[in-house]
C-alpha cells in the first residue's frame, strides 16, 4: 500500500497532476451534455483546462480551455457559443474546429499574426457509450483497449440509451487518492454503509478482480432486491447484481441489474482537497429519481467521512500501511498505475515515495 508521504506530499501531486492524469482517459462528461452545434462544456483533466465542443458536423472536439494570447478560460460551464469562441478578454475568435479566425486590431502586433500558429491544438478525445474521455498527451493506448473488458462486462446495461437522471457535486477534504482508494475499496461496504447499500447485496459472495487500467467488483444482490424478471439484454453476474467498474485514474461505472447505472469520478481540487461528481442513468425515465437520489447522496456522505478521516490520520507522524485484505484487491490497479506513472516521471527514483506493503 501506498507510503502516507504519498498523499500528504506537494511535489507527488504536482506529479500527478503533470504526468498521471494527461497521459490518462480521463471521462469528462456525458456526450448528451452537447447535443448540438457550438454546445461546450469546460472540464479539468486532473488541473488542465479543457473544453469539449460539438462541431457543426455534430463531432464532437476536444481543447485546451486556453487562450493562446494571455491564457484566459475561454469558456466556463456549459454553454452554446453559437459557431464561435470568443475569447472573455481580448476577443480574440476561433471556429469549432479550433482555427483562429479573427484577432481585434491586428495592425498594433509588431509582426502579422499567422493564424495556423495561434489556433487551439485538438486533442484526443473518444467515447464510449455516451461517456466522453480526453487523453491530453495523445498517446495512451486506443480507448476500447484502455478500458479492457468493461465494454463487454456493461455491454448488456446499455448505457449509451439510458436517460440522464440525479447529479450530485460535491466538495471533499481529503487527497483525491485517499478517496479513490476508498471508491475502490469493497472491505468497508458493509462497516461504513451496513445502514444503507450494504442491506441489499450478498457481500460474502463479492468477487474483485483487479487488471492494468480497470477494476472489477461484482456484487450478487439479495433475491428480494432482484427484478422478477431479469432486464433483458443482462445475463449472469450483470443480471444478478452490481458491477463496479474502475477505470484509471479517477472514474467508477456502476451498472445494476435493475437497468440503471450510476457515473462516479473524482477530480482533485488540492493536496488536500476533492471534488466528487455523480451521475444517476436508467432506462425508466420514471424511476423514483427522488429516493434514488437520497440514497446516493446518503452513501456519498458515508465515504466522505471516512475518507476526512483517513486524510487527517495520514499526516500523523505514528502512521504506516497496515496489511491489506482480499476484498481491497482493487486498490492495487490503482496504486501500482499511479505509482508506476509517477516514478517513471521522476528523473531519478524516490523510494520514499513507494511503501512496502505488509
Ligand atoms: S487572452 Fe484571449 S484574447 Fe487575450
Ligand atoms: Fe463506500
Amino acid at each position: 500500500m501506498m507510503a502516507p508521504e504519498a498523499y500528504r506530499s506537494g511535489e507527488f501531486y504536482r506529479a500527478e497532476i503533470d504526468w498521471v492524469f494527461p497521459a490518462s482517459w480521463v471521462f469528462v462528461g456525458h456526450e448528451r451534455w452537447v447535443p448540438a452545434p457550438g454546445d461546450y462544456l469546460a472540464e479539468t483533466v486532473g488541473e488542465e483546462p479543457v473544453l469539449v465542443i460539438r462541431n457543426a458536423d455534430g463531432a464532437l472536439r476536444a481543447f485546451p480551455n486556453v487562450c493562446p494570447h494571455r491564457a484566459s478560460l475561454l469558456v466556463e460551464g456549459r454553454g452554446n457559443c453559437d459557431r464561435r469562441l470568443v475569447c472573455p478578454y481580448h476577443g480574440w475568435t476561433f471556429g469549432l474546429d479550433g482555427r483562429l479566425l479573427a484577432v481585434p486590431r491586428q495592425r498594433g502586433f509588431a509582426s502579422p499574426i499567422n493564424p495556423d500558429e495561434l489556433g487551439l491544438r485538438e486533442l484526443r478525445l473518444d467515447v464510449w457509450e455516451g461517456l466522453v474521455f480526453v487523453n491530453v498527451t495523445g498517446d495512451a493506448p486506443p480507448l476500447l483497449d484502455y478500458l479492457e473488458d468493461v465494454p463487454d462486462l456493461l455491454g448488456g446495461h446499455d448505457i449509451a440509451s439510458m436517460h440522464l437522471g440525479e447529479s450530485l457535486d460535491d466538495p471533499i477534504a481529503a487527497n483525491w487518492k485517499l478517496v479513490m482508494d476508498n471508491a475502490v475499496c469493497d472491505y468497508h461496504l458493509d462497516i461504513v454503509h451496513r445502514e444503507s447499500i450494504a442491506a441489499l447485496v450478498h457481500m460474502e459472495a463479492l468477487t474483485a478482480r483487479a487488471g492494468t487500467t480497470t477494476a472489477i467488483t461484482s456484487v450478487p444482490w439479495k433475491e428480494s432486491e432482484l427484478p422478477a424478471e431479469p432486464r433483458p439484454g443482462l445475463a449472469g453476474a450483470a443480471a444478478e447484481g452490481s458491477l463496479g467498474c474502475f477505470v484509471f485514474p479517477n472514474l467508477h461505472v456502476i451498472g445494476f441489474p435493475t437497468g440503471g447505472a450510476t457515473i462516479m469520478w473524482w477530480t482533485p481540487t488540492g493536496p488536500a482537497t476533492t471534488r466528487a461528481r455523480v451521475l444517476g442513468l436508467s432506462h425508466d425515465a420514471d424511476a423514483d429519481v427522488r429516493s434514488g437520489k437520497e440514497l446516493l447522496a446518503r452513501v456519498q456522505r458515508e465515504d466522505f467521512d471516512v475518507c476526512e478521516k483517513m486524510q487527517i490520520g495520514v499526516q500523523s507522524r505514528v502512521y504506516e500501511p497496515g496489511p491489506q485484505h482480499a476484498t481491497e484487491l482493487r486498490i492495487t490497479t490503482f496504486q501500482r498505475r499511479l505509482l508506476e506513472m509517477v516514478q517513471h516521471a521522476f528523473d531519478r527514483g524516490d523510494d520514499r515515495l513507494i511503501g512496502v506493503g505488509r
